[in-house]
Order: structure tokens, then sequence, then C-alpha cells
């Protein structure tokens, strides 16, 4: 290991970043919705066996290969390869996971800028600034550009600050005030009117959905984009973890906390929409069909704060802070994949790093924003439904075939004698050497399909 590296300085710091960065926009506002969509508890039960089965060992995948390089992406994947072409294809895998997390960052920014500005506006309307209030709620240009900058300097701001100064001391602050804001905005969005139709709809299965070859792909996505695969950031944050720690327990803490969230999420979104829809809100569209994602969040939700008057200004202060939070324990982490790649391998200031490569996210949010029609899905769909499962392939490809079995070993034998005879020991290399790249495939021709 070399002196510049940092280190988490104990489990639950781990734990906190590394559930931080799965746990974001996705779980909060993705799941529930999809789940709203998709035949509610039957989409929930495929996405927890999905996640257990497929999206686990893919998490486990990365954690090993970076604990055992303790070192970025790039340089992780070249150290495991046995000869140079396979070197090399690793290291032009690892630059491409630093070009796709970057991307992804790009326009989660944009949308975390939202956040922030939803939650500023709601404290205008306490001061009764009104005028300032539509402002910050309304599309336009110099709104988005202000915000995403701003989202893009805070995350640059806590990157600076090191693995323990600044990822892993912001990430233990704010997954507990995440978490417990979640639950104080669930309990009382429950006693509200309409609340239990909303959670008959997210708790009754309809298994008629559940079953289709299509959903079942949609929630492989959502379970790999919800535990941030694919791109390194779990690599990375695994590079910095002691080598006593042990992997197959803190994977599995992290795959739960991130499910966990996720469920949660849906016992204030459903009700919420239900709430709504008895205060005289359009929760459906044309078709029938419940509105999601961006009308959902920016229209809907904001209409049902505005019937519940003084209340309501609280709760949307609170819940769009709640996004916030979640978008930034989440950000961090794609930033500092590529940070780790130029601090380690390119030997550049962590700092500097920090602000050149959060100028060139900003060059590419910018871009998104002034031609937002044409690039914002775009960039969406190339590194969420092909970029993320193309790489999780070569991670799974890496650690399955290209790594040595025994080198893979000896990294959990590190902390656990007993891992040889272990039930992971037993099912996990057959899985990431198998199963989990034919499902990826599996993936990428129905993206690749359309
Ligand atoms: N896991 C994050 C979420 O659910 O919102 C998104 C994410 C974070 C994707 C980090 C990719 C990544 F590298």
């Amino acid at each position: 290991m070399t002196s510049t590296r940092g280190e988490f300085s104990s489990r639950f710091g781990f734990i906190m970043a590394a559930s931080g960065s799965a746990v974001g926009l996705g779980n909060i506002w993705g799941f529930p919705t999809q789940a709203a969509g998709n035949g509610g508890a039957a989409f929930l039960v495929v996405y927890l066996v999905l996640a257990f089965t497929l999206a686990y060992p893919a998490l486990m995948a990365e954690l090993i290969i970076g604990r055992h390089a303790h070192s970025n992406p790039v340089r992780a994947l070249r150290t495991i390869s046995p000869n140079p072409l396979l070197a090399r294809l690793g290291a032009a895998s690892g630059i491409a996971g630093l070009g796709i997390a970057s991307l992804i960052l790009s326009f989660y920014a944009i949308v975390a800028g939202w956040m922030i500005a939803f939650c500023l506006a709601s404290l205008m309307d306490l001061f009764g600034a009104a005028e300032l209030s539509a402002w910050l709620t309304s599309f336009g240009v110099v709104r988005n550009l202000l915000f995403t900058y701003l989202f893009i300097g805070l995350t640059a701001f806590i990157i600076t600050g090191g693995v323990r100064g600044g990822i892993e001391r912001w990430s233990a602050r704010l997954m507990p005030v995440l978490i417990l804001t979640l639950l104080i905005l669930i309990a009382y969005v429950l006693t509200l009117e309409g609340a239990t139709e909303g959670l008959k709809i997210y708790l009754l299965p309809d298994f008629s959905r559940s079953l289709s070859p299509d959903l079942i792909l949609r929630a492989l996505g959502a379970a790999f984009f919800s535990l941030s695969l694919g791109v390194g950031t779990m690599l990375v944050y695994g590079s910095y973890l002691s080598d006593e720690e042990n992997l197959p327990l803190l994977g599995g803490v992290v795959t739960l906390v991130d499910i966990i969230i996720a469920v949660i999420a849906g016992f204030l979104i459903l009700p919420a929409m239900y709430v709504a829809l008895h205060s005289g809100v359009h929760i459906f569209n044309a078709d029938g069909t419940l509105i999601s994602e961006d009308t959902l969040i920016f229209t809907v939700l904001p209409e049902l704060f505005a019937t519940m008057r003084l209340a309501g200004v609280i709760v949307s202060i609170t819940f769009f802070f709640l996004m916030s939070i979640a978008a930034l324990t989440s950000s961090i982490s794609m930033l500092e994949v590529s940070v780790a790649y130029a601090t380690e391998s390119r030997g550049v200031k962590r700092g500097r790093a920090a602000l050149v490569i959060g100028c060139a996210v900003a060059a590419a949010s910018t871009l998104i924003i002034f031609d937002f029609s044409n690039l914002f899905g775009l960039v969406i769909t190339l590194t969420t439904r092909y970029g993320q499962p193309l790489l999780g392939f070569v991670f799974c490809l890496y650690a399955g075939w290209v790594w040595h079995r025994d080198g893979v070993l000896q990294e959990l034998l590190k902390n656990n004698p007993e891992a040889e005879h272990g039930l992971f020991w037993r099912i996990w290399p057959w899985y990431v050497k198998f199963v989990c790249p034919v499902i990826i495939l599996a993936i990428f021709a129905q993206a690749a399909l359309g």
C-alpha cells in the first residue's frame, strides 16, 4: 500500500460510506415508484431475490478485488491479471468505469440540484418570499446550472477531505440523519387520510406482472444501479478497507441496508401518493398507470405538500433535504473513483484532482442542461442501462476467470482462516464465474435490443 492512500478508520465508517453510496435517489425515488407500477409486493419479492442472488455476488467481486489490490480500479484490474494483454484490457475497463461514474455524476448532480432548489423553495415559502420560491421551482437554465454547480462543489469539497476526513466523516454524519428523517416522514404520512390505500397497493402482490421477463430484467437493472455496481465505486471503497475485516459479512450488511432503505422508502412514497389523491391531486396518467419519476417528485408531491399548508411546508423542507443528503452520499462515491485514480496513478494532489475532475463533470452537466431534451435521457440510458451492466460483467469475469482462484481464496482467508469451508466460498466462486456473467449479459442483450 502506498503511503498516500487512505483507509476507513472503522467497520462502522465503511458501512456508512458504502451504504451511503448505495442509498441514493435510486432507493427513495426509483424503487418505490417502480414497485408501485409493477405489481407492488411482487416486484419487491423479485427485487429481493435478485439483490441477494446476483447483485450481492457482483458487489463482492468488486469489494474483494479492491481490498486485495488496495488501489483504484485501473491498477487493481491490472494487478490481478496474469498476462499483459489481460492487464491492458483490465486497465481499459477501469478507465471506462471512471468515465461512466463521472457521466452518471453529471446527470445525478442536475437532479440533486433540483432537490436542493425545492428544499430552499419551501424555506422561502416559510418566510413569505413567494417570488423567489416560484423561481426556484420552475425549470430554467440559470437555476439548473446554479444548483448543479453547487451540488458538484459540495461533492468535491467532501472528497478533498480524503477518505477519513471527507468520505467517512460525512457519510457517518449524514446517513443517520437520512434514516431518522425518513422514519419521521413515514410516521407523519401514515397518520394522514388515504395512506392505508397506498400501503395496500404497495404490499398486496400482483404476481401476474412480476413474472414477465422484462420486469425481471428491469428489477435487476434497478438492483445494480441501487448498489452502485459496475463503475468501480465499491471496488474503491473496498480498497480502503483494512485486511482485518470480514468481507462477505460487510458486503452482506451493505446489501441489506440498501434493500431495507428502498423498502422503507416505499412506505413513504406510496402512501403519500394516495394521500395526495384524497386531497384532489391527480396521481394517475391517462392510461391509468401511476404517475412516476420526475412528475411524481416535482409535481405530485409538491401539490400534496401545498394542500397541507404550514405542516406541508415543513414536510416539504424535510423531504427535499432527505433527498439532497441521499444524493450527496452517493455522489461522493462517484467522484472518488476518478480522484483515487488521479492521485494514485497520476500523482495529482487530492484537492487539485477533486477540483479538476469536478470542473470536467460540471462541464458535462452544462452541456446536458443546454440540450436537456436530447441529452438528459440519452446519458442516463447509456450509463445505467448499458455502461453499468456491461462493466459489472467485466468485473465478474475478472473475479471469476482472470484472477487465479487461489488469489481470491488467500484474500478471503486474511481475516478468516475458516473461509475455505464456509458457505460463501462454496457458492460465490461459481456464481461469479457463471451465473452473474450470464445474467448480466442477458440484461445487456435486452437493453441492446431495446
Ligand atoms: N446507488 C445510487 C442510488 O441508488 O441512487 C446511484 C449510484 C451511485 C450509481 C454510485 C452509481 C454509482 F457509482
